[in-house]
């Protein structure tokens, strides 16, 4: 197991990214997991709820999320208990709003063990990558996203609108948990050099040095993590195979950075969010697509 997480700080360190199969996290983490906590920690997913930006609108839709904060000092959360805010990387092309807020993980999901071990595992590679044990003042922002496509109600399915984008923080981890309906080629991962513009890429770009991985996360705990200071990454579409159903991609990410005050709304609704309380427009936002989700569900 120490040889794995050594040979992973050593790649990570020459190639800029490494991607590590999921029976290999597995055993990198496999201390007391069991295949009924990697089924319950799927099951937080149907829980995703679309982020709203600053003026408390949903930003993509087809893209929801769940994001807390952990901090390295014991392993616990760092943010609050029902939403969590989100500073976009500057560099991020796009007319969407830098500011975002998620729907908060739910508490017990703070000891689900396989995202404790996770995130051990993700510091552990920090602290190899920063050569210092001293990595206290970071803090891991841990995200559930589900994109979902259905071409009958003509939903979305990019799981990266912003294009080749950087992360604002150090290290980049990003695993699959799900893949329900894609092609196989469809949601590809891409790693660029620094050189490669932002925003969505062209064909030019596909076939130039700037391009150093392209490669599918195919089966679950399929791990690619990347330098995000180094390179910057890009996601494609998914595409149902069968067109007659939705295809649904679940993936856990992390973005490991300097602690920020993520805590703190610069809107009107400061002093809930300094409370950890939900925001009231976000908390309406939620219960409303809540009810539209369970309204279709037992329609069908
Ligand atoms: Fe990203």
């Amino acid at each position: 197991m120490k040889k794995t997480k050594t040979a992973s700080i050593n790649e990570l360190l020459t190639s800029k990214f490494v991607l590590i199969p999921g029976n290999k996290i597995l055993k990198l983490i496999s201390k007391n997991v069991n295949s009924k906590d990697f089924d319950s920690l799927s099951l937080l997913w149907n829980s995703t709820i679309a982020q709203t930006n600053a003026n408390h609108e949903p930003v993509y839709p087809h893209k929801k999320s769940l994001v807390s904060y952990y901090c390295p000092i014991e392993n616990i959360r760092s943010s609050g208990k029902f939403t969590s805010i989100e500073h976009i990387d500057p560099t991020t092309i796009g007319d969407t709003s830098y500011y975002r807020i998620h729907k908060a993980w739910p508490i017990e999901a703070d000891n689900n063990i396989i995202l404790k071990n996770i995130r051990s595992f993700l510091f552990d590679i920090l602290k190899g990558v920063l050569n210092t044990n001293n990595i206290n003042n970071f803090e891991a922002m841990q995200t559930a996203y589900r994109v979902t496509m259905n071409l009958n109600t003509n939903e979305d399915g990019d799981p990266g609108p912003e294009g080749v984008h950087q992360d604002s923080c150090v290290v980049t981890a990003i695993s699959l948990i799900n893949r329900n309906n894609l092609t196989t080629s469809s949601a590809t991962n891409r790693i660029w050099t620094l050189e490669q513009d932002y925003g969505k890429s062209k064909s030019n770009d596909l076939i130039s040095d700037k391009l150093l991985y392209q490669g599918t996360l195919k089966n679950p705990l399929d791990t690619l993590i990347l330098l995000d200071r180094e390179v910057k990454h890009e996601v494609t579409s998914i595409e149902p195979e069968d067109k007659n159903h939705s295809a649904i991609r679940d993936v856990l990410t992390y973005e490991i950075r300097i602690k920020q005050n993520h805590n703190i709304d610069k809107e009107s609704n400061d002093e809930e969010e300094k409370c950890g309380q939900p925001s009231r427009f976000e908390a309406l936002l939620w219960e409303e697509a809540e009810a539209a989700e369970k309204k279709k569900k037992q329609g069908k």
